[in-house]
């Protein structure tokens, strides 16, 4: 067998099991008041984030970086309190999907806090909301 095809067959599994992707979370003009929140493949929680109705939610960015990024789902959640708040364990929506690969990703608030991918690329994505994009 050719020595580059064999290196080729070797070394693309362990670059499709590693994910850097630079992600932006984007709110609609019409949402509602409420609150969003990543859990990500590695079940840590990203930053809170407040929006509010009629006002300019400005995009918020973040990268996700790891290996085997698709072991667990990465979920977008909003919510209607504040999930820091003890009494506050359920979601009110949220999107969920196993994502793997190198690139860019957008995540939308949509109408009614309905969160949503809303475009990809070089993004491997598999069971679960994988956008419109
Ligand atoms: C989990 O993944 C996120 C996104 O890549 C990262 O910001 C965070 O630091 C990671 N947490 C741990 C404990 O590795
Ligand atoms: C949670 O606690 C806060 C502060 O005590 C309260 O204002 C809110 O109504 C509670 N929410 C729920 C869903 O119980």
């Amino acid at each position: 067998m050719n020595f580059l095809l064999l290196l080729l067959l070797i070394a693309l599994p362990l670059i499709a099991l590693a994910c850097d992707i630079k992600a932006t979370l984007k709110f609609n003009p019409k949402v509602k008041n409420g609150f969003a929140r990543f859990k990500f493949f590695n079940e840590t929680y990203g930053p809170v984030y407040e929006y509010r109705e009629g006002e300019n939610n400005l995009p918020q960015k973040f990268q996700m970086k790891g290996t085997f990024c698709n072991m667990k789902p990465t979920i977008l959640e909003t919510y209607e309190e504040d999930p820091r708040m003890p009494n506050i364990t359920k979601p009110f929506k949220t999107t969920q999907a196993f994502l793997e690969g190198f690139g860019d990703m957008e995540y939308q608030i949509g109408d009614m806090n309905t969160p949503y991918v809303s475009s990809k690329i070089g993004v491997f994505c598999g069971f679960g909301d994988c956008g419109r994009g």
